[in-house]
């Protein structure tokens, strides 16, 4: 059923759907993965990692928000239910459990790097098919840059 006309080709619209798609069960799960080590961080970093793995949640979660609405402003139903983000993240299983803090600065470097890796493939798919949503995602990937920093940072 397709309910909004898109302004793309049928060609375009595919290569910007999945990038899209894609986006959106990364980010998904990125927002999860902090909040579970948000909840399980223990150790003497505890309350700076325990914040700043919220500033990763809001910006993961409003991002994710933004490309979903990209999706359905181009016609295309986004989908991200949680079968379908367990299904395709990007971003590896995280171990149930306490989490030392420099453990969890490790994590968020690897969940970081894996969900950037992919967004400039999405940056560098999407600039013929639609400007527009390539536009998101170099902000987005500029924003994850940010934060992949600060915890790539705290590692040494
Ligand atoms: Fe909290």
């Amino acid at each position: 059923m397709y309910v909004v006309k898109s302004p793309l080709s049928d060609a375009d619209l595919k290569i910007v759907s999945e990038a899209l798609q894609g986006a959106l069960v990364d980010l998904v799960d990125l927002s999860l993965v902090a909040k579970q080590v948000h909840w399980n961080v223990v150790g003497p970093r505890f309350r700076s990692v325990h914040l700043q793995l919220d500033e990763v949640v809001d910006v993961a979660r409003a991002h994710s928000d933004t490309v979903a609405e990209r999706a359905s402003a181009l016609g295309v139903s986004p989908d991200g239910r949680a079968v379908t983000v367990a299904a395709s993240s990007g971003i590896g299983a995280v171990a149930e459990g306490w989490v030392k803090d420099a453990d969890a600065v490790g994590t968020l470097v690897a969940a970081l790097g894996a969900v950037i890796t992919r967004m400039r493939e999405r940056v560098a798919a999407t600039g013929d098919a639609d400007p527009v949503s390539q536009d998101l995602f170099i902000g987005i990937t500029g924003d994850l840059e940010k934060h992949h920093w600060m915890f790539q940072a705290e590692s040494v």
